[in-house]
């Protein structure tokens, strides 16, 4: 199938400009690791979540992934690794140690979000690598929320690309987000891609299901887009058959809700000002609202968890979850989002016409 180009798939040498969330969910180490390699299998670029990566499981990821990509010679491992920020910061040692592993490693790209102080992690990426056996310095992506945090992205850090999170997206994100697009707009305002000053690549996040939203965003003037729901309701994510089936189930504006109640209900506290995250809305949310103490709430979820009770579990989905229709690998998951994608952007050049 015919490739896409455009600044992302250039800088990472992909064919389709699709790209994994990295979603960190504590799963075991090789099933976080499956999506991701069929990701790029597929044409895009797959970033491993490894918010609560160890050091074990981030060698045993490495030995499932070096093994899926063999003979690369010195050439980078063709996937990312995601960090949280805060959770870096909680550690400086064992921070460290697993950014020095993941860069051994030499991953292709590493990516940063939610954290107040990501610039000292990308300096800390930036230094080791130049010291490390690694063949190759990792690219920068970092996720931002508002116009204010690319600017100092891409003019300050001067990141390789900056992932443009809106409000619609799964899992957490910015409080106070715009919508994607209303976000991706005012970022390639702020950093024009074919100015005079080089500009970083812009990615659209949150609430995409199909080829054709990611067409529309590339026609806006992003340079690739990022799923992260999408890739849960397939055989290869960690969730659970009552987590998926809970996917597949949600409709309708209501289905999914932008809340602190699912991370009160894991009792999951530290995260930075300003964020929080976006799941299904079920019982846990009602309880909250009714003012049920939080203990309470916690052990419930802890046992619908255990029980395999959706209605009371923690289900993180973006707003595209409605237009989600089946359960499927990604291998396929990819194709129909690639062919989607072509047809799409075959459809919109129709749209042009010689002035008669
Ligand atoms: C289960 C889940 C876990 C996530 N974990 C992370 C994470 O560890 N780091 C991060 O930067 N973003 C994380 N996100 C947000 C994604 O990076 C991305 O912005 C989002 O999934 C895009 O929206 P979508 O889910 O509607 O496609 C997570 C999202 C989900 C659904």
């Amino acid at each position: 199938m015919q490739a896409v180009k455009t600044s992302l798939t250039r800088l990472l040498g992909i064919r389709v400009p699709i790209v994994c969330a990295a979603m960190a969910n504590g799963a075991n180490a090789q099933t976080a690791c499956h999506i991701q390699v069929e990701v790029t299998r597929g044409g895009g670029f797959g970033f491993v979540g490894a918010g609560f990566s160890t050091p074990e499981s981030l060698r045993q990821d490495f030995d499932f992934i070096r093994s899926s990509f063999p003979d690369r010679g010195n050439k980078p491992l063709p996937v990312g690794y995601g960090f949280i920020g805060w959770l870096l910061d909680k550690n400086e040692d064992s921070a460290k140690q697993l950014l020095d592993i993941t860069i051994e490693n030499n991953v292709q790209a590493i990516w940063l979000a939610f954290g107040t102080d990501i610039h000292r992690w990308i300096q800390h990426v930036r230094t080791s690598s130049a010291n490390a056996r690694a063949h190759h310095k990792p690219l920068i992506f970092v996720q931002v929320t508002s116009v204010e945090e690319a600017l100092v992205a891409a003019n300050e850090w001067k990141v390789d690309a900056i992932v443009a999170q809106g409000t619609e997206s799964g899992g957490h994100g910015g409080a106070s987000a715009p919508s994607t697009f209303t976000l991706v707009s005012e970022i390639l305002a702020a950093l024009p891609q074919d100015g005079a000053a080089p500009a970083p690549p812009i990615l659209a996040a949150g609430g995409m299901a199909t080829g054709a939203q990611v067409a529309a965003y590339l026609s806006l003037g992003a340079a690739g887009a990022v799923l992260g729901t999408r890739f849960l309701l397939t055989p290869e994510s960690a969730y659970k058959p009552a987590q998926r089936a809970a996917l597949l189930a949600a409709r309708g504006p209501g289905a999914t809700v932008r809340t602190m109640a699912l991370d009160t209900a894991r009792a999951s506290f530290g995260w930075p000002p300003n964020i929080d995250g976006r799941g299904l809305n079920n019982k846990i949310v009602d309880d909250i609202e009714a003012g049920v103490d939080h203990a309470t709430i916690q052990a419930r979820c802890k046992a619908a968890t255990e029980a395999g009770d959706s209605s009371y579990m923690v289900v993180w989905a973006g707003q595209g979850v409605s237009l989600m229709n089946e359960i499927k690998p990604v291998k396929d998951v990819m194709v129909e989002l690639h062919t989607d994608l072509v047809r799409q952007l075959q459809k919109s050049r129709r749209l042009l016409q010689e002035d008669s």
